[in-house]
Protein backbone atom coordinates (compact mmCIF):
# COMPACT_ATOMS: atom_id res chain seq x y z
CA UNK A 1 0.00 0.00 0.00
CA UNK A 2 2.50 2.34 0.99
CA UNK A 3 4.81 1.45 -2.43
CA UNK A 4 1.63 2.30 -4.29
CA UNK A 5 1.05 5.40 -2.02
CA UNK A 6 4.41 6.87 -2.67
CA UNK A 7 4.04 6.46 -6.77
CA UNK A 8 0.67 8.25 -6.31
CA UNK A 9 2.83 11.20 -4.57
CA UNK A 10 5.75 11.36 -7.02
CA UNK A 11 2.87 11.61 -9.38
CA UNK A 12 1.09 14.60 -7.78
CA UNK A 13 -2.11 12.13 -7.64
CA UNK A 14 -4.60 13.65 -4.79
CA UNK A 15 -5.97 10.92 -2.67
CA UNK A 16 -8.41 10.84 -0.20
CA UNK A 17 -9.19 8.17 2.26
CA UNK A 18 -12.01 7.05 4.20
CA UNK A 19 -11.20 4.98 7.00
CA UNK A 20 -13.50 2.66 8.43
CA UNK A 21 -13.71 -0.55 10.39
CA UNK A 22 -16.44 -2.30 7.33
CA UNK A 23 -19.83 -3.51 7.67
CA UNK A 24 -20.95 -0.29 5.74
CA UNK A 25 -23.42 1.31 5.66
CA UNK A 26 -25.37 4.76 3.81
CA UNK A 27 -22.94 7.18 6.22
CA UNK A 28 -20.41 5.80 5.05
CA UNK A 29 -21.23 5.87 1.81
CA UNK A 30 -21.62 9.40 2.12
CA UNK A 31 -17.84 9.58 2.99
CA UNK A 32 -16.96 7.73 0.00
CA UNK A 33 -19.14 10.18 -2.21
CA UNK A 34 -17.02 13.46 -0.48
CA UNK A 35 -13.49 11.41 -0.71
CA UNK A 36 -14.42 11.06 -4.80
CA UNK A 37 -14.83 14.41 -5.01
CA UNK A 38 -11.99 15.53 -3.20
CA UNK A 39 -9.86 13.37 -5.35
CA UNK A 40 -12.01 13.94 -8.56
CA UNK A 41 -11.10 12.31 -11.91
CA UNK A 42 -7.11 11.85 -11.60
CA UNK A 43 -7.03 11.23 -8.14
CA UNK A 44 -7.84 8.02 -5.94
CA UNK A 45 -10.31 7.29 -3.25
CA UNK A 46 -9.17 4.67 -0.81
CA UNK A 47 -11.79 2.99 1.75
CA UNK A 48 -9.79 0.91 4.55
CA UNK A 49 -11.24 -1.39 6.24
CA UNK A 50 -9.92 -2.55 9.24
CA UNK A 51 -11.34 -3.87 12.83
CA UNK A 52 -8.66 -2.13 14.80
CA UNK A 53 -8.07 -4.43 17.74
CA UNK A 54 -6.87 -1.62 20.30
CA UNK A 55 -9.90 0.72 20.30
CA UNK A 56 -11.60 -2.20 21.86
CA UNK A 57 -11.35 -2.63 25.62
CA UNK A 58 -11.23 -5.97 27.17
CA UNK A 59 -14.69 -6.51 27.93
CA UNK A 60 -15.98 -4.99 24.30
CA UNK A 61 -17.40 -6.55 21.34
CA UNK A 62 -14.21 -7.22 19.11
CA UNK A 63 -14.83 -10.77 18.40
CA UNK A 64 -18.91 -9.86 17.60
CA UNK A 65 -18.07 -6.72 15.99
CA UNK A 66 -20.10 -6.64 12.22
CA UNK A 67 -17.92 -8.16 9.58
CA UNK A 68 -18.75 -8.58 5.94
CA UNK A 69 -16.24 -7.83 3.69
CA UNK A 70 -17.77 -9.60 0.25
CA UNK A 71 -20.76 -6.78 1.18
CA UNK A 72 -18.27 -4.30 1.72
CA UNK A 73 -15.98 -4.86 -1.56
CA UNK A 74 -19.28 -4.70 -3.65
CA UNK A 75 -20.19 -1.61 -2.10
CA UNK A 76 -17.21 0.21 -2.71
CA UNK A 77 -16.60 -1.29 -6.21
CA UNK A 78 -20.26 0.70 -7.30
CA UNK A 79 -19.69 4.30 -5.11
CA UNK A 80 -16.23 4.21 -7.30
CA UNK A 81 -13.67 3.89 -4.62
CA UNK A 82 -10.14 2.65 -6.22
CA UNK A 83 -8.36 0.85 -3.58
CA UNK A 84 -10.05 -0.73 -0.71
CA UNK A 85 -7.21 -1.62 1.76
CA UNK A 86 -7.46 -4.32 4.24
CA UNK A 87 -5.08 -5.45 6.13
CA UNK A 88 -5.12 -8.21 8.97
CA UNK A 89 -3.21 -7.57 12.55
CA UNK A 90 -0.19 -9.43 11.39
CA UNK A 91 0.69 -6.59 8.91
CA UNK A 92 -0.63 -3.60 11.54
CA UNK A 93 0.89 -4.86 14.87
CA UNK A 94 3.82 -6.92 13.91
CA UNK A 95 5.06 -8.94 17.40
CA UNK A 96 6.77 -6.79 19.94
CA UNK A 97 4.40 -3.39 19.12
CA UNK A 98 5.24 -0.69 21.34
CA UNK A 99 4.75 3.09 20.03
CA UNK A 100 1.66 4.68 20.53
CA UNK A 101 0.18 7.88 19.49
CA UNK A 102 -2.07 9.64 22.41
CA UNK A 103 -3.78 12.78 22.49
CA UNK A 104 -3.86 14.06 26.42
CA UNK A 105 -6.62 16.09 26.61
CA UNK A 106 -9.36 15.69 24.44
CA UNK A 107 -9.41 12.04 24.69
CA UNK A 108 -9.71 11.84 28.64
CA UNK A 109 -13.38 13.07 29.32
CA UNK A 110 -16.94 11.64 27.57
CA UNK A 111 -16.25 8.87 26.18
CA UNK A 112 -12.69 8.78 26.70
CA UNK A 113 -13.71 8.59 30.28
CA UNK A 114 -15.80 5.23 30.26
CA UNK A 115 -12.97 3.65 27.45
CA UNK A 116 -9.62 4.20 29.02
CA UNK A 117 -7.62 2.77 26.02
CA UNK A 118 -10.17 3.86 22.98
CA UNK A 119 -8.37 6.78 21.89
CA UNK A 120 -4.90 5.55 22.14
CA UNK A 121 -6.12 2.72 20.05
CA UNK A 122 -7.65 5.40 17.42
CA UNK A 123 -5.13 7.86 17.04
CA UNK A 124 -2.15 5.18 16.86
CA UNK A 125 -4.51 3.27 13.60
CA UNK A 126 -4.93 6.51 12.35
CA UNK A 127 -1.52 7.91 12.40
CA UNK A 128 -0.35 4.49 10.84
CA UNK A 129 -3.21 4.89 8.11
CA UNK A 130 -1.98 8.61 7.28
CA UNK A 131 1.50 7.01 7.25
CA UNK A 132 0.67 3.93 4.81
CA UNK A 133 -2.20 5.17 2.69
CA UNK A 134 -0.45 9.25 2.55
CA UNK A 135 -3.58 10.67 2.23
CA UNK A 136 -4.19 14.48 1.37
CA UNK A 137 -7.56 14.80 2.53
CA UNK A 138 -9.22 11.80 5.36
CA UNK A 139 -13.30 12.24 5.74
CA UNK A 140 -14.80 11.28 9.33
CA UNK A 141 -18.07 10.90 10.28
CA UNK A 142 -19.54 13.80 12.64
CA UNK A 143 -21.37 10.61 14.67
CA UNK A 144 -18.21 10.33 16.02
CA UNK A 145 -17.76 14.06 17.52
CA UNK A 146 -15.09 13.85 20.08
CA UNK A 147 -13.19 10.62 17.76
CA UNK A 148 -12.74 13.66 14.92
CA UNK A 149 -11.64 16.66 17.28
CA UNK A 150 -8.98 14.06 18.52
CA UNK A 151 -8.03 13.38 14.86
CA UNK A 152 -8.01 17.02 14.00
CA UNK A 153 -5.74 17.79 16.97
CA UNK A 154 -3.58 14.95 16.28
CA UNK A 155 -3.49 16.20 12.63
CA UNK A 156 -2.35 19.60 13.94
CA UNK A 157 0.23 18.81 16.56
CA UNK A 158 2.03 16.15 14.96
CA UNK A 159 1.77 18.22 10.97
CA UNK A 160 0.30 15.49 9.34
CA UNK A 161 -0.03 17.05 5.83
CA UNK A 162 -3.77 15.76 5.87
CA UNK A 163 -6.74 18.17 5.21
CA UNK A 164 -9.65 16.44 7.76
CA UNK A 165 -13.15 16.77 5.93
CA UNK A 166 -15.92 15.38 8.99
CA UNK A 167 -18.86 14.78 7.12
CA UNK A 168 -22.43 15.38 8.35
CA UNK A 169 -24.53 12.63 10.29
CA UNK A 170 -26.56 10.59 8.38
CA UNK A 171 -29.73 9.36 10.04
CA UNK A 172 -32.51 6.71 9.88
CA UNK A 173 -35.95 8.05 8.93
CA UNK A 174 -36.57 7.75 12.99
CA UNK A 175 -33.47 9.87 13.33
CA UNK A 176 -31.32 7.18 14.64
CA UNK A 177 -27.23 7.52 13.47
CA UNK A 178 -26.46 5.03 11.25
CA UNK A 179 -23.98 3.26 12.74
CA UNK A 180 -23.09 -0.39 12.02
CA UNK A 181 -23.52 -1.29 15.63
CA UNK A 182 -27.11 -0.61 14.99
CA UNK A 183 -27.13 -4.62 13.78
CA UNK A 184 -26.95 -4.92 17.84
CA UNK A 185 -30.32 -2.98 18.08
CA UNK A 186 -33.73 -4.22 18.34
CA UNK A 187 -36.76 -1.98 16.64
O1 LIG B 1 -14.57 5.50 13.23
C1 LIG B 1 -14.10 4.37 12.99
O2 LIG B 1 -14.69 3.55 12.28
C2 LIG B 1 -12.77 3.99 13.62
O3 LIG B 1 -12.62 4.51 14.91
C3 LIG B 1 -11.56 4.36 12.74
C4 LIG B 1 -11.44 5.86 12.57
C5 LIG B 1 -11.69 3.68 11.39
C6 LIG B 1 -10.27 3.86 13.39
O4 LIG B 1 -10.26 2.49 13.56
Amino acid sequence: MQNLARRWQRTGTPVALVPTMGYLHQGHVCLIGKARKYAGRNGKGVVSIYVNPTQFGPNEDLANYPRDLKRDKKLCGAEGTDILFAPDTRQMYPAKFSTWVTEETLARGMEGAARPAHFRGVTTVVAKLFHLILPDAAIFGAKDFQQSAIIRRMVRDLNFPVKIIVAPTVREKDGLAMSSRNKYLTP
